[in-house]
């Protein structure tokens, strides 16, 4: 009995413990992103540039989702930018922009 129940718990253990493996790999690299975000996005995406500027508290972190998530970004004049990256490039820079929307603990411009 007594052995059923600890394979029982270690069963568990290895679940949750996979499972948060898994929620972090989804949730991607915020410093990782910040430099994506720099390096892809921000060269458009500035004061001087040819697209309006866009930092991490340009939006709200429901936004962002809607742009990463739901795809939105496929409607937006630069689609094909977003084409280059890798899905893990994609979670990365959401990580980055979410940790620091404009309705987050911490709003951040990107500099
Ligand atoms: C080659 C230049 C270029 C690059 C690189 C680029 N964009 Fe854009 N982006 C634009 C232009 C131009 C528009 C259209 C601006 C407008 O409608 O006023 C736009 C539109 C957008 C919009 C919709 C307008 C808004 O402010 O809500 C978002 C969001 C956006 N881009 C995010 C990004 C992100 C994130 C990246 C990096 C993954 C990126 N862009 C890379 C040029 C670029």
């Amino acid at each position: 009995m007594l052995k059923r129940i600890a394979i029982l718990l270690l069963g568990l253990g290895l679940i949750v413990t996979m499972t948060a493996a898994v929620m972090a790999a989804d949730m991607g690299n915020e410093r990782k992103g910040k430099y994506l975000f720099r390096k892809n996005c921000r060269a458009c995406h500035q004061d001087g540039q040819s697209a309006p500027a866009l930092n991490p508290d340009s939006k709200t972190q429901a936004q962002w989702e809607r742009i990463f998530e739901k795809k939105k970004y496929e409607d937006f004049e630069c689609a094909a930018e977003w084409v280059k990256l890798s899905d893990s490039d994609k979670a990365d820079i959401l990580a980055y922009v979410h940790g620091h929307a404009f309705d987050s603990p911490s709003p951040a411009k990107c500099k």
